[in-house]
């Protein structure tokens, strides 16, 4: 036990299921146990075993001490020895110290300018094609639809694969194993018994890698020059090099972590200015005034102010990772004012940080505006997390964020279902529309003005402010 409040537990169990049920929804319980509790809370009363700390004081004592905030390496179960769900297992989200760092070290030259270079022309590329091929005039799940566009980007750029290629098997088995992962009976039942969720996860993360050697071997075999990330991994070379089994690895979560929550942060932005017409006039005025009929470049976004205060905006509010990654205490350390055991563990929380009213005023509204002036310090505002754990591919989903809104707002008017109850869900580490984002998508003519605002109302008023 420690001296940490939280709510207290009623019967024996209640610690393990309270910290069970926060994990599978911490929204709300982040929220109230800020609230209540202050800035360090046990997710259960005087429990060790999932502490929550918040704002950027708590964020920076964690962030910059990787050896003893570590990331938990444990599965909640088993992989059978060989199989393709254990070569997953290998990526680096699950490692620490030098094993770690090698591979970030190894991974990184995929993410940093010159690459970047290359992936925007693809981005803009594979994003004309796909927009192209937006139905409009129906009413679609738009949610759906922008993770359609992000899916087929990361496949391009993470690893070469052209559009007219069938992706949908890919995007599919991803999705599948997410969903498998996230299943509550994966972790209770973790037998390859036909039909179970953790029979379908061993099976799909089969069918992934052998999807994914196939791209191995199809990049090896080009000769064209390397522009997109499995390739220019793969002219790495030297002793230390990741082999193919490590490469799989950490290619299957760049795929995961990189396209679902660029998808989502784009539905969110969507839902955010449909609720404020007057933001989604200003970015779309900027759009047309700067870029006419032009594609958008990196060299153009430093023009588009509004819309890179409407994103960062985006970001802080709705944050896609509303926690970051539960560090464990790899030995006895000092949180605040507290000294927690081995083996405890931490969470922190974009969400909440990011709503910290004596860093953001109003923090509940959405106010694009207050970036001319705001300068939050790094651990302050941390839609990607901070320090030696950063998100590696934050400059990549800045860039992808940038290029995509400006296409899609420049050709479509996303009319949201003026009474559909939004909520947000987290799925793994995302957080999502629950059960999606529904509307019609129009074509947009030049200067066209955003319609009625649309209120998207529902559970998602206790995330933000009506205005
Ligand atoms: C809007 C889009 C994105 C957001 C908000 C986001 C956010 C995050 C967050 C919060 C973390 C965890 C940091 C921690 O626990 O300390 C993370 C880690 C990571 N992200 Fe992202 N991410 C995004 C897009 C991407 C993309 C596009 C890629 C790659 C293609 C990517 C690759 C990674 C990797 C590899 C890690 C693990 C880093 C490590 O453990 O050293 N992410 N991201």
């Amino acid at each position: 036990m420690v001296d940490i409040r939280g709510p207290r537990a009623i019967a024996l169990l209640d610690p393990t299921r309270s910290i069970l049920r926060f994990l599978a929804d911490p929204l709300a319980p982040l929220l109230s146990l800020s609230e209540r509790f202050g800035p360090i809370a046990a997710v259960s009363d005087g429990h060790p075993e999932l502490v929550c700390a918040f704002g950027a004081q708590l964020n920076h004592e964690v962030l910059t001490q990787p050896g003893a905030f570590e990331h938990d390496s444990a599965l909640p179960f088993s992989a059978p020895k060989g199989s393709a769900f254990e070569r997953f297992n290998r990526a680096m989200i699950f490692m620490n110290g030098d094993e770690h760092r090698r591979v970030r070290r190894l991974l990184a030259p995929a993410f940093q300018k010159s690459a970047l270079d290359a992936y925007a022309a693809s981005i803009v590329a594979v994003a004309k094609l796909e927009l192209a091929r937006w139905r409009t005039g129906e009413r679609v799940d738009v949610a759906h639809a922008l993770r359609e566009l992000t899916l087929r980007v990361a496949l391009r750029c993470l690893f070469g694969v052209d559009i007219g290629e069938s992706t949908e098997q890919l995007g599919r088995l991803a999705a599948r194993q997410l969903e498998c992962l996230a299943s509550p009976f994966s972790v209770l039942l973790p037998a390859r018994i036909p039909g179970t969720p953790y029979a379908e996860l061993i099976e799909t993360c089969e069918r992934l890698e052998a999807r994914m050697r196939g791209l191995i071997d199809a990049r090896r075999r080009s000769s064209a020059a390397p522009d997109d990330a499995l390739s220019l991994l793969l002219t790495a070379s030297g002793d230390d090099a990741l082999d193919d089994d490590e490469l799989i690895g950490q290619m299957n979560t760049l795929f995961v972590a990189g396209h679902e929550t660029t998808a989502t942060t784009l539905a969110w932005t969507v839902l955010l200015l449909a609720r404020h017409p007057a933001a989604l006039d200003a970015v779309t005025d900027e759009i047309e005034a700067t870029l006419g009929d032009d594609d958008p470049t990196p060299e153009a976004l430093s023009a588009l102010g509004a819309l890179d205060r409407v994103t960062k905006e985006s970001l802080r509010l709705l944050p896609p990772a509303p926690v970051l990654f539960t560090r464990v205490l790899s030995r006895e350390a000092k949180l605040g004012p507290h000294t927690l055991p081995t083996g405890a563990g931490v969470v922190l929380s974009p969400l909440v940080t990011q709503r910290d009213p004596s860093v953001f005023e109003r923090p509940r509204a959405f106010v694009p505006e207050r970036w001319k002036g705001a300068q939050p310090t790094t651990y302050q505002y941390i839609p990607f997390g901070a320090g030696a754990r950063m998100c590696l591919g934050a400059a990549f989903a800045n860039m992808a964020l940038r290029l995509l809104l400006p296409m899609v707002l420049r050709r479509f008017s996303i009319v949201l279902d003026p009474d559909q109850a939004v909520a947000a869900h987290v799925r793994g580490i995302t957080m999502a529309p629950k059960g999606g984002l529904f509307g019609r998508i129009e074509r947009r003519a030049r200067g066209q003005r955003a319609r009625a605002p649309v209120t998207a109302r529902g559970p998602i008023d206790a995330l933000i402010e009506r205005s």
